[in-house]
């Protein structure tokens, strides 16, 4: 007899399989019920661009969109988001490279240094200008309030932010979505 057998009558070193749809993708993988979210990710399906600071829900750097809304992956167990879809950092590039509007706008706004925290922005801006495509400056401090920047002093977040909403109205994009191929972060065809 275990002492870690559950009323669900998995044990907690038993592995169990987790398949998700993560940017697009099905992936699925074994892993223990313990498992976070955030290390299933990067360790099991190799998507380091989520990253990991404080694993404790403070510094939003591992956000993730489930299912379209922001959560922290550092909190979340990855049995939880079997079935669900997932879009992490990796999934807002256009294949051909072409930034996403927030990530380009981060770019022309100088809203990274470092860096480390940037995923973790991006991710929830997206989730934020789904909810808010017209925010103005204390709802975008608001909806950026969950994630923590040591670098920037947020002045080109905020900035960053309010431009990629500008861009996203324009072009009537979903800002969950990944970019469009051969496209520019304002909607303009890119020239071969
Ligand atoms: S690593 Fe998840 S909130 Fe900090
Ligand atoms: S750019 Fe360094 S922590 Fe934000």
């Amino acid at each position: 007899m275990t002492t870690n057998a559950t009323a669900t009558g998995i044990d907690a070193h038993d592995r169990v399989e987790v398949t998700v749809t993560v940017n697009g993708v099905p992936r699925s993988s074994q892993v223990q019920p313990r498992r976070l979210l955030s290390d299933f990710l990067r360790h099991d399906l190799r998507l380091t661009g989520t990253h990991v600071g404080c694993e404790h829900g403070v510094c939003g750097a591992c956000t993730v969109l489930l299912d379209g809304a922001p959560v922290r992956s550092c909190l979340t167990f990855a049995v939880s988001v079997d079935g669900h879809e997932l879009t992490t950092i990796e999934g807002l590039a256009a294949a051909d490279g072409g930034l996403h509007p927030v990530q380009q706008a981060f770019r022309d706004h100088h809203g990274l240094q470092c860096g480390f925290c940037t995923p973790g922005f991006v991710v929830s801006a997206c989730g934020f200008l789904a909810e808010h495509p017209d925010p103005d400056d204390e709802q975008i401090r608001e909806g950026m309030a969950g994630n923590l920047c040591r670098c920037t002093g947020y002045t080109g977040i905020l900035g960053a932010v309010r431009q990629a909403a500008d861009e996203l109205r324009a072009t009537g994009d979903d800002p969950r979505q990944r970019t469009r191929d051969g496209a520019t972060a304002s909607g303009e065809e890119v020239s071969s």
